[in-house]
């Protein structure tokens, strides 16, 4: 069954990286030029933190993954955003994962603070294999009417 590979960004603490790399499914950093330009093959998943920047729009988006949503074609295929906060950022927690869900309906799908929890790691494991499943399914259903 093709796992859904999770495209993720992770700033030099590395601490979303930290996570992605315990999921066990193919994972993309962002902060490498060479993913950050490219175009997915298939459905994916964002893992994205959160960066205040204390601008007048109060984005929190991270620059890469601005760039890598830019493609329509990598925009068409995201199924699902998952994201990394820090609750001390009070109502700014978990804003850019729960911004690009909105904008795009798509589900947020798992959150989690810092660098997670074991816990963490072994229930997003879960939601993905869930994911992968649905996917898997869909793509073997017959074409209504
Ligand atoms: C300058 C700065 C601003 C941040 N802003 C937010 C925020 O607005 N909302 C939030 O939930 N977390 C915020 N965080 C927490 C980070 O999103 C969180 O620590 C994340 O795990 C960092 O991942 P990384 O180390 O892979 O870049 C901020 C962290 C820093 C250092």
């Amino acid at each position: 069954m093709r796992q859904t590979p999770v495209y993720y960004y992770s700033s030099t603490s590395g601490l979303v990286r930290a996570f992605a790399e315990r999921l066990e499914r193919p994972v993309l950093n962002l902060a490498e030029r060479e993913h950050r330009l490219s175009e997915v093959d298939g459905p994916w998943v964002l893992l994205t933190p959160s960066y205040k920047t204390g601008n007048p729009a109060n984005d929190t988006i991270p620059e890469a993954v601005r760039r890598f949503l830019s493609s329509p074609v990598n925009r068409r295929a995201m199924v699902g955003v998952m994201g990394s906060g820090n609750r001390n950022f009070g109502t700014h927690y978990q804003m850019a994962c729960r911004e690009i869900a909105a904008r795009s309906h798509r589900p947020v799908l798992f959150e989690f603070e810092l660098a997670g929890t074991p816990w963490d790691v072994a229930r997003c494991r879960e939601v993905l294999a869930e994911l992968d499943e649905a996917l898997a399914l869909a793509h073997d259903a017959p074409v209504a009417g």
